[in-house]
C-alpha cells in the first residue's frame, strides 16, 4: 500500500478549541497570583521544533538515558505483550519510539501505530516519515489534547500505550490522579502502559536540564509568549523576560518561570486583558516532577495500575515501567 493510503490524521479538537480553551486558559493564569500559564501552549510548530533540539542539548539527559532503556529493552517488552496496536501519547516526533516500532515489527505482532498530540504539525512530519520507514505499518494519528479529549479509538488489541519523555511529570499530583484514572478505564485488561518518568536526583544537574548554556531552554520557554502574541493579538516582548528554572525540593519538582526584568503592562486586546508584572514578578509556565520508585508505583496503584516492571538506565537517572490495569 502507498504512504498515503496507510497514514490518517484525525484531528479531534473542538472546533473552538483555540478560542475556548486557549481564552479560558490564559485568562484564568494570568488573572491568578501566582501567575501561570499551562504548558500545552509552547508547543506550535516552532515549539515543537525548539523542543527537538533540546532533546539533543548535552544538559538534557532525559531523551538519552530512555533511549538507552528502550534500546536495552525494546525486544523484551516486545516479548512480553505482543502489541497489536502501539497508541503514544504526546509523541512529538515519535524518535524514540522507532526503538519499539523496530522491535514490535520484528515480533510480527504490530499492525498499527496510533500516536495522539496536541500539535499537528508534530504528528504530520513524523507519521508521514514512519509511514515511509515502516512498509507493513498503518498511522493513525489523532490531534487530541490528552488533558480533557482522551478518547482511546477501538484499535485492534492487544494494544501498548506508550507515555514518554516524562510528560507525566508536567502533571501535578492531582492532574496526575484525574489522568490515571481516566486512562486506566479506558484500557482493557490485554492492555499494557509503558511509562517513562525522570527520577529525583541531585539539584545541580536537574536544574542544568532545564537551563542550557545555549539558551534553547529558554526560547523554548519564550515561545509561549510569541504564541499569545500571534493568537490573541498580545503584546509581551520577549526580550522583558528572562528564562528561570529552580528546583522546589518541597514538592521535587523543576518550576519553569519567565521573570519580569521591569515593571511592566502586556495587553492581550483579544481577551480584553492587560497584565500588570512588577519588577522580578514570576510567571510560570511548566512543572516537571521528578519520582521515587515507591511513591509513582502507589499512586500508580491509586490510580488503577499495578507495575510490573521497572527498568532504569545504568546511571539511574531515569525509569522506564510497564503497568497492567488491576
Ligand atoms: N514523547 C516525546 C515528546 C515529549 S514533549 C519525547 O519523549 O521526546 C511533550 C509532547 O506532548 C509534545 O509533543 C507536545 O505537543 C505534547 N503535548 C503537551 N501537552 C499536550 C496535551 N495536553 N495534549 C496532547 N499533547 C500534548
Ligand atoms: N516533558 C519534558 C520534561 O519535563 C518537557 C520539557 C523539557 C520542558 N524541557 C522543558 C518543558 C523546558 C518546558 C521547558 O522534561
Amino acid at each position: 500500500m502507498s504512504t498515503e493510503s496507510r497514514f490518517t490524521l484525525d484531528d479531534r479538537l473542538p472546533e473552538d478549541y483555540f478560542t475556548t480553551t486557549l481564552h479560558a486558559d490564559v485568562r484564568h493564569g494570568l488573572s491568578s497570583r501566582p501567575r501561570t500559564l499551562p504548558p500545552k501552549w509552547f508547543y506550535d510548530k516552532r515549539g515543537s521544533d525548539l523542543f527537538e533540539q533540546i532533546t539533543r542539548l548535552p544538559e538534557y539527559y532525559p531523551t538519552r538515558a530512555e533511549q538507552e532503556i528502550l534500546t536495552r529493552r525494546a525486544a523484551e517488552i516486545a516479548a512480553l505483550t505482543r502489541p497489536a496496536t502501539l497508541i503514544e501519547l504526546g509523541s512529538g516526533s515519535s524518535r524514540k519510539t522507532r526503538l519499539l516500532l523496530d522491535a514490535f515489527t520484528a515480533g510480527g505482532t504490530l499492525r498499527r501505530y496510533a500516536p495522539l498530540d496536541v500539535s499537528a504539525a508534530a504528528l504530520e512530519e513524523a507519521g508521514h516519515a514512519i509511514c515511509r520507514d515502516y512498509p507493513g505499518l498503518r498511522v493513525a494519528a489523532t490531534v487530541a489534547d490528552f488533558e480533557t479529549g482522551l478518547a482511546l479509538s477501538d484499535e485492534p488489541g492487544p494494544r501498548l500505550l506508550a507515555f514518554l519523555g516524562s510528560t507525566i511529570g508536567n502533571f501535578d499530583a492531582e492532574q496526575r490522579r484525574a489522568f490515571y484514572r481516566t486512562l486506566s478505564r479506558s484500557l482493557t485488561s490485554d492492555d499494557v502502559l509503558l511509562l517513562g518518568a525522570d527520577l529525583v536526583k541531585d539539584p545541580a544537574t536537574l536544574v542544568r536540564a532545564y537551563d542550557d548554556s545555549a539558551g534553547v531552554t529558554a526560547e523554548f520557554n519564550k515561545n509561549v509568549l510569541h504564541v499569545l502574541n500571534r493568537e490573541l493579538g498580545a503584546d509581551f516582548d520577549p526580550d522583558r523576560f528572562d528564562h528561570v528554572a529552580l528546583w522546589n525540593a518541597e514538592h521535587e519538582r523543576i518550576e519553569m518561570h519567565l521573570r519580569s526584568r521591569t515593571a511592566q503592562t502586556a495587553k492581550i486586546p483579544d481577551l480584553d486583558l492587560s497584565v500588570d508584572f512588577d519588577p522580578d514578578e514570576l510567571l510560570r509556565t511548566e512543572i516537571s516532577c521528578k519520582f521515587r520508585r515507591e511513591s509513582l508505583t502507589s499512586e500508580l496503584h491509586d490510580g488503577g495500575f499495578t507495575v510490573r516492571h521497572w527498568w532504569t538506565d545504568p546511571a539511574d537517572r531515569f525509569a522506564l515501567l510497564l503497568a497492567v490495569p488491576n
